[in-house]
């Protein structure tokens, strides 16, 4: 693998690349093993204050990011292997719940990133009786359809700031869980608690965006609405949805994007691309499609391929590590370790949807680049994360479904569980476990058929490079690849 992000010492938490960013390596050393994609947090480190990185970046030494990465031909021997070692050794495990951890630092004006204290009872989840909602994918949307979601964010950025379901709330939200905000409710542990690099990343970010897309609904009185999903896996979707950009008016659009990236071919391996060294100029989306163009797109084909299916086998491998707690390796502390749906397209697209230019300054104090999308406190301020996630969470639903792969069954995983506010009007809060959430349509919503009929990348070929699209030569079928697609397609989902 793998893409292991370094976190700039115990506090903020990166996504961003090191290429393109002003980049000063952090005084204190990785908390990431560079083998495994596992977080690691010093205690030391945070306990000093010091040393920490100015460039909120990805500055693992660039061999480790080449054998991370890199995408379609990267080694693909290794990554369980070594991932595992590391968490056999795992003291103890939590099993997550809202008394496990705690939101600190609160803006003593705003209150954020917190989530407003409301004097209202916890309520549990209840499923939903039946689907109601049909993701599609963003670049196919009809007018009308664009213009529904234009009208509910507006409205959800209508709300006032302390409004547990305005945008700004909902912005808030990724940052308090993701910028360092949780703590362990335990005072014998001063580290933060992060829902991404371990086996919280897929459910966590399921639930979020649930009630993201639930409170849109109620906004616009149209409880079938579903968030649009950025469909970056086909080849006619690798690039910034026009929704999302069309002007300067549009409540879906954001200043903070990379402005070089916006009309361009998305690279889904953009972390191994920046890391050996040779980043090629963007590609315009609309260009001709010349050779260098199809071999990108096939690369990325690959990129999913690899994540899916080829590095994606097993709950472990492709969800994540377990959440450990407590596991001392010299002198720091592993926490996790990411699964290849969160290190691979994900982690890519987060930094190349970022702005190098533009910094946010994170819960460290520190002003770091790639703001929005790139680093992780700032990532819910572009409405592009959520169309993002949603497709983040439909590769895991074709994962769990279409690819047959099954999740944990330890019960610190089922029983996870967090808290989130629903209901615009009169907002109550809900706490839902990961045993919720596993099958889509307990939440009231699935994705487009349509669009899940043909997987383009599911028969890629790692080398050598072939055409796809329009005038790629008829597929075998799935069965008859099954030597390099050892995961039974299961035809009933
Ligand atoms: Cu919580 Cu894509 O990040």
């Amino acid at each position: 693998m793998n893409g292991c992000m370094a976190s700039a010492c115990a506090t903020s938490s990166p996504l961003a690349p090191v290429a393109r960013a002003a980049s000063t390596p952090p005084a204190c050393p990785s908390k990431k093993t560079a083998a495994t994609g596992c977080r690691r947090r010093s205690v030391s480190c945070r306990a000093t204050g010091g040393g920490r990185g100015d460039d909120g970046g990805l500055w693992l030494p660039r061999r480790d990011m080449l054998s991370a990465l890199s995408g379609v031909a990267a080694g693909l021997a290794g990554y369980q292997g070594l991932a595992s070692a590391a968490v056999e050794g795992c003291l103890r495990g939590d099993k997550v719940d809202e008394k496990l951890v705690r939101c600190t630092d609160t803006d003593p004006k705003t209150g954020l990133p917190c989530p407003p204290p409301l004097p209202v009872p916890i309520v549990d989840f209840r499923p939903e009786g039946k689907v109601k909602r049909v993701r599609q994918p963003a670049h196919l949307l009809s007018r009308e359809y664009q213009e529904k979601y234009k009208e509910a964010i507006a409205k959800m950025k209508a709300l006032p700031p302390e409004h547990p379901l305005s945008f700004v709330a909902q912005a808030a939200i990724h940052q308090a869980y993701c910028d360092s905000h949780y703590r362990w409710n335990d005072p014998a542990k001063d580290t933060s608690f992060d829902v991404h690099f371990s086996w919280l990343f897929a459910p966590w970010h399921r639930m979020y965006i649930y009630f993201y897309e639930r409170a849109l609904g109620q906004l616009i009185g149209d409880d079938t609405f579903a968030v649009p999903y950025w469909n970056w896996d086909a080849p006619s979707g690798m690039v910034v949805p026009a929704l999302f950009r069309d002007s300067f008016a549009n409540p879906l659009h954001n200043r903070n994007r990379d402005p070089e990236h916006l009309d361009a071919l998305v690279d889904l391996d953009y972390i191994g691309t920046l890391n050996s060294g040779k980043v090629p100029p963007p590609i315009p989306f609309n260009e001709p499609q010349d050779k260098k163009y199809k071999e990108a797109v096939n690369k990325n084909l690959c990129t999913v391929f690899q994540q899916q299916i080829r590095e994606g086998q097993g709950a472990r491998a492709f969800l994540g590590e377990k959440l450990c707690s407590k596991f001392k390796v010299g002198e720091n502390e592993l926490v996790g370790c990411q699964g290849s749906l969160e290190r691979m397209a994900h982690t890519a697209l987060h930094a190349w949807v970022g702005n190098p230019g533009s910094r946010v300054v994170g819960q460290d104090g520190v002003a770091h680049p790639n703001a929005d999308m790139g680093f992780l406190g700032s990532a819910g301020r572009d409405p592009l994360f959520y169309s993002h996630h949603a497709n983040v969470d439909r590769m895991w639903h074709i994962w769990s479904t279409k690819l047959g792969g099954k999740g944990f069954d330890d019960p610190e995983w089922l029983d996870a569980s967090f808290v989130f506010y629903d209901d615009v009007e009169n907002p109550r809060r809900v706490r839902i476990k990961f045993r919720d959430v596993l099958d889509a349509r307990n939440l009231g919503y699935t994705y487009d058929e349509e669009a899940e009929k043909d997987l383009p990348w599911i028969n890629c070929k790692l080398t050598p490079l072939v055409p796809h699209g329009k005038d790629a030569p008829p597929r075998p079928s799935t069965r008859k690849a099954a030597p390099v697609f050892p995961v039974t397609l299961r035809k009933d989902q």
